[in-house]
């Protein structure tokens, strides 16, 4: 039995990756894919969508343009880390195929509809669609199998500001809602994804896969290795959506999780958009759903796994 997934993005550099994760794995159909505004606009997140379907020999998936702006506040920009065209400023052929006619939220939903439990959805952007998909369908959680967010930082820093993380950040509102609406949830967060890094070893590897895809995939990491160089203080990556990809293709990569309902902050002057959990050695009772906070990965694995699937 494969995988059944809708991506919901923002292409933007490791969007990118994690598409590549998913298209190289004959097992996983990609149902469908959502573009949203976030490390681009969503004119642009949508075209780089279709491009990289088409580079990863997936152009035949429903690509919806969805979200171009947060329920509620205004959008950020992301140039810095993922360039003026949101793939480093890589250029792509323009893509042979359009969006479809429906919004994200409306494919996404549908898609759901047409296999009750069986769809899985990766969110590696804000997460808008999904709060508009709520809007919807408020059966959506029921219909969906499990959701997979990159997102939040529960015991570790920000990255935008100095405690949310900018998926989150970018629409607290949508992000409150998807975490209050009683998905099976896990939350590929910065507390993991920050230490699951593409080192300089392993991007010198990649440049020694021959192939298109490795080829155009390296040079967008290139940028985005400018970018984390600067944070990290040593040549290498973050690799936030394709370790989302990849926890939710192999669950059992994940070798440490916390057990907990999450909420955001929406209105700390300091704080919105921060992701809250209660740690407390007696938390208080919670009626939310308890998401699954991955903490810790075999790096090693995923690693290999990510160079396997560019080869
Ligand atoms: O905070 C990292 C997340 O924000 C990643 O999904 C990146 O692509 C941006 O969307
Ligand atoms: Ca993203």
């Amino acid at each position: 039995m494969g995988t059944r997934v809708f991506v919901d993005c923002d292409p933007g550099i490791d969007d990118a990756v994690a598409l590549a994760y998913l298209a190289a794995r004959s097992d996983v159909e990609i149902a469908g894919v959502g573009a949203v505004f976030g490390n681009n606009g969503v004119e642009r997140t949508s075209d780089n969508a279709l491009r990289l379907l088409e580079l990863y020999g997936r152009a035949d998936t429903p690509v919806a343009v969805g979200a171009s702006r947060p329920l509620v506040q205004r959008p950020r920009s992301a140039r810095a880390v993922h360039g003026g065209n949101g793939l480093g400023d890589v250029e792509l052929p323009a893509p042979a195929g359009a969006p479809v006619a429906e919004s994200a939220a409306e494919l996404l939903v549908r898609l759901a509809r047409e296999t009750p439990g069986a769809l899985d959805v990766l969110a590696v952007g804000p997460l808008t669609n999904l709060g508009l998909a709520l809007r919807l369908e408020p059966d959506l959680p029921t219909l969906v199998r499990r959701l997979v967010v990159m997102g939040g930082a529960v015991r570790a820093p920000g990255n935008t500001g100095t405690h949310a993380e900018a998926n989150v950040a970018n629409d607290p509102e949508a992000a409150e809602a998807v975490f209050a609406a009683g998905f099976d949830l896990d939350l590929v967060a910065l507390d993991v994804t920050m230490r699951t890094v593409a080192t300089a070893a392993w991007l010198d590897e990649l440049k020694g896969v021959p192939g298109e895809r490795a080829e155009r995939t390296s040079a967008f990491l290139d940028f985005y290795a400018d970018f984390y160089s600067g944070v990290f203080g040593v040549r290498q990556c973050a690799m936030h959506d394709p370790l989302a990809a990849a926890v939710l293709l192999d669950p059992h990569l994940v070798t440490e999780s916390l057990h907990t309902p999450i909420r955001v902050e929406l209105s700390g002057t300091l704080t919105r958009g921060m992701t809250v959990a209660d740690l407390r050695p007696r938390p208080r009772r919670d009626d939310r759903r308890p998401a699954r906070v991955v903490t810790g990965v075999s790096g090693t694995e995923f690693l290999s796994r990510m160079l396997d699937a560019l080869r």
